[in-house]
């Protein structure tokens, strides 16, 4: 039926902006208050890219493909570019950062380039490209982006938020491009990462993941380690769940440790990466610890929280890599027992000193990967089958695909689909686990 629809006239539309983002979970939060910066210039999010006035791609340099995907997708704007002249195309992030004026060159159609470091002039570069600018802000500027973006809004929070608060790495593995893109180590004062995660939790937050290349090695004013946040945090009524992610093995002090045995917020999933199990290629990785003390952690860990699931991360083919090195990561892989775990084939990144090195031949890297993915995935498969007929904790993120459906996450941040009619996001429900998928959980709310 034709109804009689009038447009207010005063009212312009709303600027929309699309934004990309690959990578790690920095770059999801990043993203996130990139949108809420623009927010509070008016722009909207859209998730299509053909309907933006502004693309933003928020980019990772970790492996040469990630890396390249950007260039391939910039290429796929051209259309939108010519049909809109007026539109914007903006690149943040790692790549950003690695490649700077570079990336105008190669890829004339894009506008803005920001850092990581420098997002909180994104709003002023985007008027600043709306006058015809083309701008490049790669700095490490001297003030803190966090005191120059807007107040975390109620729209763009989910009941499970992430919140970084440590940023860059001094580790250096001799694989990784971090310590060149995001730059040294840099902690957040605690007390605004308190007041951060405050205002989350009275937005409707439930659980806060904390965030940072290094975040164990967080080190705030005033002698605060990641421990010492953590417990401040569990203080915080309403906050029902803690994680963080990415740590070292050799930032996991003692009082951290302990804190997974006496702390019932902090969840008992724990993402620590040893990338080999070959002591020869952890000293010429530069991790400065042996597969050996990497397991007596993992055991003083279980110590303190029996039940934890634990994550990691692996490298094969990094250069000079044997047979021997490899059979030695796939010990170390059985002998730890992973709930979860990603595990890539070495990639030399410009600038870092493994590159410089002879690779390791592709078709063994690709065999060494496949075999090792096969392990990690059987691991993965039992962690999974062990859940079946336990009752777990689960938090609510949103409704599932089926009708009268909710999806959310176990304490072991398995996805969890659970059926439930009356459900509603931010819940925290007692569910029994009823079958376990290829990359979820089923279960039955009690
Ligand atoms: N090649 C392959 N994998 C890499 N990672 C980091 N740099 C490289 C590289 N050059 C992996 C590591 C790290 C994860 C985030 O990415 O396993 O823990
Ligand atoms: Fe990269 Fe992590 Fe090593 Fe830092 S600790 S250099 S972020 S792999």
């Amino acid at each position: 039926m034709a109804g009689r629809t009038r447009k207010t006239p005063t009212m312009p539309e709303p600027k929309k902006l699309f934004i990309k983002t690959y990578g790690c979970q920095m770059n999801v939060y990043d993203s996130e208050r990139m949108a809420e910066a623009m927010g509070a210039e008016g722009y909207v999010a859209t998730d299509r890219a053909d309907d933006a006035d502004m693309v933003l791609l928020n980019t990772c340099h970790i492996r040469e493909k990630a890396s390249e995907k950007l260039f391939s997708d910039l290429g796929r704007l051209r259309p939108l570019k010519a049909a809109n002249p007026d539109l914007k195309i903006g690149v943040a992030g790692c790549v950003a950062q690695a490649e700077g004026e570079e990336i105008l060159r190669r890829m004339p159609l894009v506008d803005i380039v920001v850092g990581p470091q420098s997002y909180h002039r994104l709003p002023a570069m985007a008027r600043a490209a709306d006058r015809g600018e083309k701008l490049v802000d790669t700095d490490f500027p001297a003030e803190d982006k966090f005191d120059h973006l807007p107040d975390r809004p109620a729209a763009t929070t989910r009941p499970a938020a992430f919140l970084t608060v440590q940023e860059g790495c001094d580790k250096f593995c001799a694989f990784c491009v971090v310590p060149y893109t995001r730059g040294s180590e840099v902690s957040r004062p605690a007390n605004r990462i308190l007041a951060e995660a405050q205002k989350l939790v009275e937005k409707g937050v439930r659980e806060i993941t904390l965030l940072g290349q290094n975040v164990n090695a967080y080190h705030g004013p005033d002698g605060w380690g990641l421990a010492r946040l953590v417990r401040a945090l569990a203080e915080i009524d309403g906050l029902a769940r803690i994680r963080y992610t990415t740590s070292h093995p050799n930032d996991m002090e003692d009082d951290l440790i302990a804190a997974h045995g006496d702390l019932p917020q902090l969840m008992p999933y724990l993402h620590l990466p040893v990338q080999s199990g070959s002591d020869r290629i952890l000293k010429a990785m530069n991790r400065r610890h042996s597969a050996d003390q990497y397991l007596r952690l993992i055991e003083r860990i279980r110590a303190a929280r029996p039940d934890i699931l634990m994550s990691g991360d692996f490298i094969v083919g990094f250069p000079g890599e044997t047979d021997a090195d490899f059979a030695a990561t796939m010990d170390l892989v059985r002998t730890v027992g992973y709930g979860m775990a990603y595990s890539f084939k070495y990639s030399a990144r410009p600038g870092t000193p493994a590159a410089e090195r002879a690779p390791v031949e592709a078709a063994v890297a690709d065999a060494r990967l496949q075999e090792l993915q096969a392990l990690l995935t059987t691991q993965q498969r039992a962690a999974q089958e062990a859940m079946v007929g336990r009752e777990l904790s689960v938090l609510y993120e949103k409704p599932g695909r089926m009708a009268g459906q909710m999806t959310g996450k176990s304490d072991y941040l398995h996805a969890v689909h659970v059926k439930d009619g009356a459900g509603k996001a931010g819940d925290i429900v007692r569910v029994r686990v009823v079958k376990s998928e290829t990359n979820s959980l089923g279960g039955e709310r009690v």
